[in-house]
């Protein structure tokens, strides 16, 4: 019953911000089967079918091997967990960096196209479940745990395949990621607005101020957040930064939507000094390191322009894993050094705050019990469903299954709220 409480919730907050119900790929199922036709994922634009580059040499990420074992996960399987060694190993040439081509897909998330880059992904952006659960655990010792819960999101809140178990790492590619077209519709990857991706990110910019590229590298962007952090690319600074960016969107996007799933930008913001530092430049968030992840490269006149999203040369990466209760506690601590509140702009000029579980009124409590917090992340799996099979046969009991099957052995002794299944 909970998480049809929960569900409600969001939809009901949904439904005080129409263009969210709207936008292009949002399942709107939830709110109202007549709706269901204009979930769909813009037929042209940026990130939309039309756009997507199509690779027709697939190749799978090069598996790890006896001789370059990293943590060894492989077939999404639990790996050792333990890092502090260097990625990609020396002489491992299957993993060194190579640009993608043009026909290659990258998107939004620079932990993801870094590790594409590096052949942990397919290069070409067409990735499966296992290979993400894989990637994180050997590039970046991500714990078991988390990865999955990453994955999972990924996969089900970005519309990508729960059948075939593919994603898109960027733009919509559907042909490609979905057992059948015709049946689910289109899954428009790690570009689909109000999904995983949301407003007010570190480096992208938000959907609709921008034409629809919420998923490119913004130079100015990275400018912004480079002068907030003065280099140093820590808890603190990263808040600051974030409260800058949300105080920017408000100001600037009339359809700004800040929602439950914005937490997990606060989750990805930690990455920068809890993921990519090098224990060969003693696990500093600097910017020499931040900016390779980034692909960024300054200019001549000052700028920040792209290149590509690289592992510095001599990285090592953490040496205990990162897990769902640490990103958790990172999440809080960062949203509770500069509270914002949830909720959006409305046609009519007023912000509106919303309603989901551990929010109420638009804030997020800060005496939250321990599991509670360790229960939010959960709950934001759990309560969305993915409208890959909408209309097609009892979605909600199929995708619950799935995220069940996938991140509750995590969670199952914490007493998280369990969905109905
Ligand atoms: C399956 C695992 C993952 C998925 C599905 C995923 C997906 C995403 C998505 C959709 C975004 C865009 C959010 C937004 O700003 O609107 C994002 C952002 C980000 N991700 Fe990932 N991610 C994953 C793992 C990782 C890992 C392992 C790293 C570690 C380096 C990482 C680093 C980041 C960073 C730093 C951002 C913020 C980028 C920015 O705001 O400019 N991600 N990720
Ligand atoms: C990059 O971000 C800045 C600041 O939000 C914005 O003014 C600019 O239009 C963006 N550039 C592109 C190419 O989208
Ligand atoms: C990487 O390590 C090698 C060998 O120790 C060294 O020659 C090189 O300068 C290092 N490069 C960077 C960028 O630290």
């Amino acid at each position: 019953m909970k998480t049809a409480a929960i569900t409600s919730l969001l939809v009901s907050g949904a439904c005080a911000f129409p263009w969210v119900v709207d936008t292009a790929g949002v399942d709107s199922s939830l709110l109202n089967a007549r709706r269901l036709r204009s979930r769909q994922q813009a037929g042209t634009g940026p990130g939309s079918a039309a756009e997507c580059p199509f690779n027709a040499n697939h190749v799978p990420a090069a598996p790890v091997t006896a001789q370059y074992p990293y943590n060894n996960a492989k077939n999404g399987v639990k790996g050792n967990g333990k890092g502090g060694y260097q990625v990609p190993a020396p002489g491992d040439t299957a993993h060194q960096f190579q640009a993608p081509g043009p026909n290659d897909i990258r998107g939004p998330c620079p932990g993801l196209n870094a590790a594409a880059n590096h052949g942990f992904l397919a290069r070409d952006g067409i990735v499966t479940y296992a290979e993400l659960v894989d990637a994180q655990q050997n590039v970046y010792n991500v714990d078991y745990d988390l990865a999955n819960l990453l994955a999972a999101l990924g996969l089900t809140l970005t519309d990508g395949d729960i059948v075939t178990e593919k994603l898109s790492i960027g733009c919509d590619a559907t042909t490609r990621t979905s057992f059948n077209p015709t049946l689910t519709g289109s899954e428009p990857g790690l570009d689909g607005h109000n999904k995983f991706e949301a407003d007010t990110s570190l480096t992208r910019n938000d959907f609709f101020t921008s034409g629809g590229d919420n998923f490119n590298f913004n130079g100015t962007l990275f400018g912004m957040m480079n002068d907030a952090c003065d280099g140093d690319f820590n808890l603190q600074n990263l808040a600051k930064y974030r409260k800058q960016r949300y105080e920017q969107s408000v100001a600037e996007n009339p359809n700004f939507y800040f929602g439950p799933l914005s937490l997990l930008l606060f989750g990805a913001a930690s990455f920068l000094y809890e993921l990519m530092p090098s224990g060969t430049r003693g696990y500093a968030p600097d910017l020499e390191t931040i900016s390779s992840f980034f692909g960024a490269e300054k200019q001549a006149d000052g700028t920040w322009g792209f290149v590509y999203e690289k592992i510095p040369d001599n990285w090592t990466n953490r040496v205990d894993t990162y897990s769902n209760n640490d990103v958790t506690q990172q999440i809080l601590e960062m949203y509770l050094l500069d509270p914002v509140l949830f909720g959006g702009n409305t046609a009519s000029g007023t912000f509106d705050v919303i309603n989901f579980g551990s929010i109420q009124n638009g804030e997020l409590s800060a005496d939250l019990s321990a599991t509670d917090t360790s229960c939010l992340l959960y709950q934001l799996a759990t309560g969305s469903v993915p409208s890959s099979l909408n209309g097609v046969i009892t979605p909600s009991v199929d995708a619950l299954a799935f995220i069940l099957s996938k991140v509750s052995p995590g969670f199952a002794n914490l007493g998280c709220p369990q969905p109905l299944t």
